[in-house]
């Protein structure tokens, strides 16, 4: 046995738990048909420019990535109207998470974070030694600025807004943005992660980026692991005024974006046909689920996303393991202190079907429905 010391704040740190993957599902339960609702990815799969790309390159495996993913960011630059120096290119959005977390906490600096919200925010404040302040989400899990500010104290070094905000699919309406901005002391970052910016359709949604383009303390977080279908290859990137992707760039390690992550990207974000589909499908998927839980009496939160939030109450937990005994994996909201519910990602058409039919099976079988259909 070594007796080398690990960090102490290593300690605090909770392991991400991801969405089961098929695999594990099917071996475990000895399923042929499983479906994946739990991680929020694109049921359609990769944008077919993105595919091709890729297979393009295959014979340059050899050759290390361009560690400043000129191409790409030239890309993200024409199609999103912001400066190349204003972009960072990271392995996923998580990694930019922990890059952020790196480049500006100290152990006596404080995060906050609306709660429930995604939980690698915490992560990188607990990597760092800081401390997570959490600010509960109002009514109906929306945005309330003034929560926000009344925790703000001297400590304060960044602020997360995840919008829409995972797992509750709520968004902060772009006044609201501003208005925080305009409010917050000049030394306080605002990290605003609109990773599933492209499935709000609200007239009053931002993606944030207009205020990088102004120059406010904001860094945009997006990835092409959702609407893009990339989850697989892991890539991101974030967009900020100049001298903050500056301070960033210190923590970077240089080939940290693969090849073939970069060349999927620069395609997919240029794929209209592949995101304008991928919006179409999950509209219509966010409808069929709406109208089958309504059917059900089964409380949700209205989603800007592509997955909702379901209450399922005391029954949450079994729904939650019935659903995987009959091969849909969805995710358990303990995860975000929410143990009445559980969080679903749209998926095709068939997809949802199967959901659908598992869950009024589960709610006959534990008698919360009649046979009638009739909620009791
Ligand atoms: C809100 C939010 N931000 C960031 C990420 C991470 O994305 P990536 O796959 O690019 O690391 C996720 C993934 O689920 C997410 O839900």
């Amino acid at each position: 046995m070594n007796q080398i010391l690990k960090r102490r704040a290593l300690d605090r740190i909770k392991p991400y738990t991801p969405g089961k993957p098929l695999w594990e599902v099917k071996e475990e339960l000895g399923l042929k048909q499983v479906i994946k609702l739990a991680s929020n990815e694109n049921p359609l799969g990769a944008s077919p420019k993105a595919i091709e790309a890729i297979s393009k390159i295959l014979n340059e495996l050899n050759r290390y990535p361009d560690a400043n993913a000129v191409e790409l960011k030239k890309t993200i630059a024409s199609c999103l109207d912001v400066k190349t120096e204003q972009l960072i290119i990271t392995n996923g959005a998580d990694e930019l998470i922990t890059l952020i977390s790196e480049t500006y906490l100290e152990p006596s600096d404080e995060i906050i974070v609306p709660f429930p919200s995604f939980s690698e925010y915490d992560f990188g404040e607990q990597l760092m030694g800081a401390k997570v302040v959490p600010v509960p989400l109002d009514h109906e899990y929306q945005f309330n600025i003034e929560s926000i500010l009344a925790a703000v104290t001297e400590h304060t070094k960044l602020i997360y807004i995840c919008s829409p905000n995972n797992p509750t699919g709520t968004y902060m309406p772009k006044l609201m943005l501003e208005e925080l901005l305009h409010s917050l002391p000049k030394n306080i970052l605002v990290v605003f992660d609109s990773a599933y910016s492209h499935f709000a359709a609200n007239e009053d949604y931002t993606n944030g980026l207009e205020f990088v383009r102004s120059d406010y303390p904001i860094i945009v977080l997006q990835t092409f692991s959702k609407i893009y279908g990339l989850a697989g290859v892991r890539v991101g990137f974030g967009a900020a005024p100049e001298s903050i992707i500056q301070s960033i760039l210190h923590v970077k390690e240089p080939f940290n974006v693969n090849s073939l992550a970069q060349a999927a990207a620069a395609a997919a974000i240029t794929d209209e046909e592949h995101v304008n589909h991928s919006k179409k499908v999950n509209t219509k998927g966010l409808e069929q689920l709406y109208n089958a839980l309504t059917e059900f009496g089964i409380k949700y939160t209205k989603s800007m996303s592509n997955f909702i939030l379901i209450e399922f109450g005391a029954n949450a937990k079994e729904v939650y393991q019935q659903l995987l005994a009959l091969g849909v994996i969805v995710r358990y909201g303990d995860i975000w202190g929410l143990p009445g519910h559980i969080r679903i990602s749209i998926g095709t058409q068939e997809e949802n079907t199967v959901l659908i039919e598992a869950i009024s099976s589960i709610l006959l079988e534990l008698r919360l429905v009649n046979f009638k259909g009739e909620v009791k």
